[in-house]
């Protein structure tokens, strides 16, 4: 099969580590008969450095014109980078915001799971590791907090800040609908997360996902608020199937969820739209304290690369080559230095890659 990717590498470690998956990608490629076009493009700080803005219509058009998007990870230093002292809708992370939106992509999948080598990595105790834990959290991606209106102004002298959080029915429903779905191919439960002791969108949340729960008959469902999710989470993180979220409970709870997993470079992801589109992207950041030395973890992307086989190009069996080659290359006892123990093989950015793809064939 012939498939086109739009390949955005970004900012900091971005670069090193799509270079790995796609490192994979040609390997698996090479082995099942395909051929992957890819067209590079800008976005993030790389974009702000060449064109000015974080992204222009043309890199839209692009991701519009090919069959996924693969993406490395944008933004620098909040602190020190010029990047931070544009208005903030010049800001690299204006950027994902506005493709995320452009492209449609509301359904973003992160699933987390403790791999049972990496165990040593888990921070959690002992008792808690060991029972293991595989879940997906699907968090809505093009609503709430980060799209609604925001301002700053001086009220009476103060100055005052300003977000909204709205959420239609319809944004509600969709995204209870994907988890559902998914959920039926899984452990068949969904954990739906809120704040209805406080919030109305948070309430509206709750009426939808009941109503789209009632066409599930198989499968079970509970709603828990978000706060005590975070503490569920290093508590009991056993307990999770599917975590339906929405945009900032789902950006703040899928940090915490790569965490336990023993590293954010473990945790891949994947953004969907209504067709088989998406945008496969590591969740975690760009790591400007560590680019350019080829010491990142590359797995988050290269299982989000292995996502995209999966969910936009429907090739399972590539996809399974690539997570058993990662599970192969951990079970071999290659570690990057965020997942390191004793005894293992410390490995490089580019070490790892050569491995896993060696693993795939
Ligand atoms: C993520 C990131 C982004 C988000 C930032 C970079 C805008 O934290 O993908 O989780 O909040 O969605
Ligand atoms: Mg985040």
């Amino acid at each position: 099969m012939d498939k086109k990717i739009a390949v955005i590498r970004g900012d900091g470690i971005g670069p090193e580590v799509v270079n790995e998956a796609i490192k994979v990608l040609d390997k698996v490629a090479g082995i099942c008969g395909h051929r992957f076009e890819y067209t590079d493009l800008l976005m993030g700080g790389c974009s702000i450095d060449a064109y000015g803005v974080p992204l222009t219509d043309e890199t839209i058009a692009a991701c519009k014109a090919s069959d996924a998007v693969l993406m490395g990870s944008i933004g620098g230093n909040t602190s020190t980078s010029p990047w931070y002292r544009l208005p903030a809708d010049k800001r690299p992370e204006a950027g994902l915001l506005r493709l995320r939106k452009s492209l449609g992509l509301f359904a973003n999948l992160r699933p987390a799971m403790l791999y049972k080598e990496l165990y040593r990595a888990c921070p959690l105790r002992e008792d808690i590791a060991e029972k293991g834990f595989d879940m997906l959290i699907m968090r809505e991606l093009t609503g709430g907090l980060y799209f609604g209106a925001r301002h700053t102004e001086e009220v009476g002298g103060v100055m005052t800040a300003t977000d909204t959080l709205t959420y239609n029915e319809n944004e509600i429903r969709r995204i209870a609908v994907k988890a559902f779905d998914i959920a039926i191919k899984r452990r068949k439960k969904v954990t739906s997360v809120d704040k209805a002791n406080v919030l109305d969108s948070s309430r509206l949340w709750r009426k939808i996902v009941d109503e789209v729960a009632g066409d599930y008959p198989d499968v079970s469902y509970e709603h828990m608020l978000v706060d005590n999710c975070a503490m569920q989470l290093v508590k009991d993180p056993a307990q999770f199937d599917v975590v339906l979220t929405e945009n900032m409970f789902g950006d703040i709870l899928s940090d915490e969820a790569s965490m336990i997993t023993g590293s954010i470079g473990m945790l891949s992801s994947a953004s969907l739209n209504e067709t088989r589109f998406g945008l496969y992207e590591p969740s975690g950041g760009s790591a400007p304290d560590i680019a350019g030395q080829n010491i990142a973890n590359p797995i988050a992307t290269i299982l989000s690369a292995a996502m995209m086989l999966r969910f936009s190009f429907d090739m399972d069996r590539e996809a399974d080559m690539i997570e058993n080659a990662v599970s192969k290359a951990l079970a071999g006892g290659y570690r990057t230095g965020d997942i390191m123990s004793e005894g293992m093989t410390r490995c490089s950015t580019s070490d790892m890659g050569d491995i896993i793809a060696k693993f795939c064939g």
